[in-house]
């Protein structure tokens, strides 16, 4: 599955086009009356199956809102009909149930319900034929629905098989399920569960699927779907008052790679070859900016660099880090409860409990609290570090970390060696993602109790490109001083570094070769270089004048 994003083709903006309104505006329930209002626009519209067609169409309203519309095969009469008796003939035949329920690819699941349909359809292709449709087509329409509901996740699955949504959530009957679009963010879907028998069916199959079946006694569970990986949250009724409601968050499966980072320009290379450094020589390293602006996308997306042999233990509140292919590493998250006699597991306590297992580096997913204290030791006392703080800058994240209920001294968080700020912009109408500066931390100053820090790298925003912005870098210096070197040599093994990140991205690496090569670079720089050489250009920093 996959890290292959399918294109967004057919992008057009227009008015009331009335044709194109017709069709939009018929498959949007509850949002028909809207869709066919003048000022209407077509954002985005593509298959996310072929045969039969399945599209999705992404419409923004005259007020702004914007739609998520599935479009799926339509039956005849007689389709609709055979549909309803074969269904009713499979949850009655063992075998057919057993058949079907041991198929985990939609597709084989299509192919046997292609024969099927086709079979139970065949006496009545005259009749098809007189409503325009060959047994053939109205087949793989039966089939489809067939395989949908039976293989894949009913309603749901066009979501699911789309690989530009993210989240999938459903907050209860009656109420429309809300997508999350990589590029279009939060969308209302035209989907809505009016029937609580068919609500039902399908949270009993995340809960199947993931293997935490929710029942009256344990009403919340959490799970990963099988065979696809993604993360399932199930609430019952019984303590969801607009009913049975389910979040699946499908980002996780396949984590980004700072290497889909660098293609999307969130940051460039040399950014990367820096805190590529840093965790591997185990220097602290904070991520901070606003809620959704990418803080956790990144540090997941630097933690995959981690040499692999590392002890890495992460602790998250909610479990959002994934490391495929790091077999040291230890995922912890919280416990809370209420319940008497049950041990309320706190995120400091998880921090605390981690310095315990010996890390060579600890990932904390957030950090709000009390932890802050722990994971700050952690970095002073030798332990490579990588966390997120909410905070909308550099001084505000200082101020943060030292005021309550963090209370971290600030001599323990000079013990960072690199501060990344990252934002959510808007450029171009378009949602992107801009580490928009790298700060260092300079010193540390006992009799004034203040940090330094100074600023290493910044982007430029009419440029859309990142510069050094200090000729002079500490966080270089004490690498050097680590590795017996000069700084000389350091800078020329992170620009060696940025080399190979660029040649990645130009060749559109996925995880398994960024991991690969990774790997080798470790051992054998030079070679790795090499072979970046052979394909690419040297990455060079940009240097200007502090001012
Ligand atoms: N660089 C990026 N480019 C595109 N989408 C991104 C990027 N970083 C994050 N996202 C998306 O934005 C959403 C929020 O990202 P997340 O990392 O959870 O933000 P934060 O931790 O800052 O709240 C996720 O759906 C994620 O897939
Ligand atoms: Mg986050």
């Amino acid at each position: 599955m996959g890290s292959k994003r399918v294109p967004i083709v057919n992008r057009s903006r227009e008015g009331s086009s009335a044709a194109k309104s017709r069709t939009v505006g018929k498959s949007v329930r509850g949002g028909a009356g809207r869709a066919e209002s003048a000022g209407t626009s077509i954002l985005a519209s593509y298959p996310v199956r072929d045969e039969p067609p399945v599209r999705v169409t992404i419409i923004e309203d005259v007020d702004g809102r914007r739609f998520y519309n599935v479009e799926e095969p339509e039956l005849t009469e007689l389709g609709s009909r055979v549909l309803r008796g074969l269904r009713d003939r499979i949850l009655h035949d063992m075998g057919l149930l057993r058949l079907f329920s041991s198929i985990e690819d939609l597709g084989e699941g299509l192919r046997e319900a292609y024969g099927l349909a086709r079979r139970a359809l065949a006496p009545l292709r005259k009749r098809l034929e007189k409503l325009g449709r060959d047994l053939e087509d109205e087949a793989t329409r039966v089939a489809y629905y067939l395989a949908r509901d039976l293989v894949g996740y009913g309603r749901l699955d066009p979501l699911i098989r789309d690989p530009h949504i993210e989240d999938i959530s459903c907050n209860g009957l009656l109420s429309p399920v809300f997508v999350y679009h990589n590029e279009f963010e939060w969308l209302t879907s035209n989907i809505v569960f009016n029937d609580p028998g068919e609500l039902e069916r399908v949270v009993l199959k995340l809960g199947l699927r993931s293997g935490q079946e929710p029942s009256l006694a344990r009403p919340v569970v959490e799970g990963i779907l099988r065979p696809e990986g993604y993360r399932v949250h199930i609430v019952l009724d019984v303590v969801s008052r607009r009913g049975h409601s389910f979040t699946i968050r499908k980002f996780r499966a396949e984590p980004f790679t700072v290497i889909e980072l660098v293609s999307k320009g969130t940051l460039d290379p040399g950014i990367v070859a820096i805190l590529w450094a840093a965790i591997q020589y185990k220097q602290g390293v904070v991520i901070y900016g606003p809620t959704g602006s990418g803080k956790t996308t990144l540090l997941n997306a630097l933690a995959m660099l981690l040499p692999p042999e590392y002890k890495v233990v992460s602790i998250e509140d909610t479990p959002e880090i994934y490391l495929p292919f790091h077999d040291n590493w230890a995922a912890m998250h919280t416990r809370l409860s209420d319940l008497p006699g049950v041990q309320n597991v706190t995120l400091q306590a998880q921090v605390e409990s981690a310095l315990r297992m010996r890390p060579d580096v600890i990932i904390v997913g957030e950090i709000r609290s009390r932890e802050a204290f722990a994971f700050f030791q952690a970095l002073a006392t030798g332990h490579g570090g990588l966390t997120t703080v909410h905070a909308e800058s550099a001084d505000v994240l200082i101020r943060r970390l030292a005021s309550p209920p963090m209370n971290v001294p600030k001599s323990l968080i000079a013990a960072t060696k690199l501060f990344v700020h990252i934002l959510r912009l808007e450029r171009g109408g378009r949602v992107v993602r801009k580490v928009i500066r790298l700060d260092e931390t300079k010193e540390y100053d006992p009799s004034s109790d203040e940090i330094v820090l100074s600023r290493l790298i910044q982007w430029r925003s009419r440029e859309d490109d990142w510069v050094l912005t200090s000729p002079e870098s500490s966080f270089v210096a004490s690498i050097a001083d680590l590795l017996l070197t000069s700084p000389k040599e350091v800078w020329r093994d992170l620009e060696r570094r940025a080399t190979v990140i660029k040649w990645l991205a130009e060749r559109g690496a996925d995880m398994l070769e960024l991991h690969e090569v990774v790997r080798r670079y470790m051992r054998e720089p030079d070679k790795v270089y090499e072979e970046a050489l052979a394909e690419t250009s040297p990455y060079t920093y940009k240097r200007v004048a502090t001012g």
